[in-house]
C-alpha cells in the first residue's frame, strides 16, 4: 500500500508538436456562404448609383425647393416634359422650327378653358398644319404617348405645361380622372389627331 502520489512523468508526456492537417471543406463552405451573403446584402442594400441616392447632391435646384404652397406639385410633370417632351418642344417652351415643333409657352392650345384637346394630343399625337397663338405651324409630326405613359403621368406633364411660372402659365390642374376617362373614349384610334379634327371637340366638358 503505497500512499505516493504518482507525478507525471515527463519523459512519457508527448511533447506538443505542429503538424500539417488540411482546413475542413464545412469551413471553407462557409466562409464562401458568408462571403457571397455579403455580396447579396451589399448588392440589395449598397444603393450603387441609384437617383435616390445621388439625387439630392445632383445640383437639381427644384430638389431644393418646397412645392408651392398653393396648387400641384409641378415637379414630376417637370421631369417628364424634360425627358419627353423637351427634345422637340425644348426646355424652356419656344419650340424648335429644325422639327415643326410650335411653342408651348404661351401656346393657346395650352392655355384652353379644359384639357380635352391636349389629353387627345399626347395619347395619340398630332400632325397637318396648326395655329398656335396666331402663328401657322405645320409640317411635323409628334408621336404618340399612349402606350409610354400612365393616366396619372400624363396629367402630371399636363399639369405642369399649364402652370408652369417660368412661363406665366396658370391654366387649371389636370386630373388623372380626365385622362382616363378620354382614354377610354379614344382607346380605338390608332392615328394621329389633326388640329382641325381637334377644334371640333370641345376643349372643356
Ligand atoms: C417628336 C417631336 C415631339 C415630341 C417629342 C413632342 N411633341 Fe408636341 N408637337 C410636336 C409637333 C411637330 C407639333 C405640331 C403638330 C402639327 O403640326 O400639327 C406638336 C404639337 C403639340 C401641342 C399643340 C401645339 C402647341 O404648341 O401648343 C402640344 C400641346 C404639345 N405638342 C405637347 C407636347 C407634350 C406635352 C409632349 C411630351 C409629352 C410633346 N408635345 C412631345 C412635336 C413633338
Amino acid at each position: 500500500m503505497s500512499a505516493e502520489v504518482k507525478s507525471p512523468n515527463p519523459t512519457t508526456e508527448a511533447e506538443p508538436t505542429a503538424s500539417s492537417a488540411t482546413v475542413p471543406m464545412w469551413l471553407i463552405a462557409l466562409m464562401l456562404l458568408l462571403l457571397l451573403g455579403g455580396a447579396v446584402y451589399f448588392d440589395a442594400r449598397g444603393g450603387w448609383f441609384d437617383a435616390r441616392v445621388y439625387r439630392p447632391f445632383a445640383a437639381l435646384p427644384e430638389q431644393f425647393q418646397p412645392p408651392p404652397p398653393d396648387g400641384p406639385d409641378l415637379r414630376p410633370g417637370r421631369r417628364i416634359y424634360d425627358a419627353a417632351c423637351a427634345a422637340c418642344h425644348m426646355v424652356n417652351g419656344v419650340g424648335n422650327p429644325a422639327v415643326n415643333a410650335p411653342p408651348i409657352a404661351g401656346s393657346d392650345w395650352v392655355l384652353a378653358d379644359g384639357p380635352n384637346r391636349l389629353i387627345r394630343i399626347v395619347l395619340d399625337g398630332l400632325t397637318g398644319p396648326i395655329e398656335v397663338s396666331g402663328k401657322q405651324y405645320g409640317g411635323g409630326v409628334m408621336t404618340p404617348f399612349k402606350g409610354t405613359f400612365t393616366d396619372e403621368e400624363i396629367a402630371q406633364v399636363l399639369t405642369y405645361i399649364r402652370r408652369n411660372p417660368d412661363w406665366k402659365h396658370d391654366a387649371s390642374e389636370v386630373t388623372a380622372e380626365q385622362v382616363a376617362k378620354i382614354r377610354e373614349q379614344t382607346k380605338d384610334r390608332a392615328i394621329n389627331w389633326t388640329p382641325a379634327e381637334l377644334l371640333t371637340i370641345p376643349a372643356k366638358d
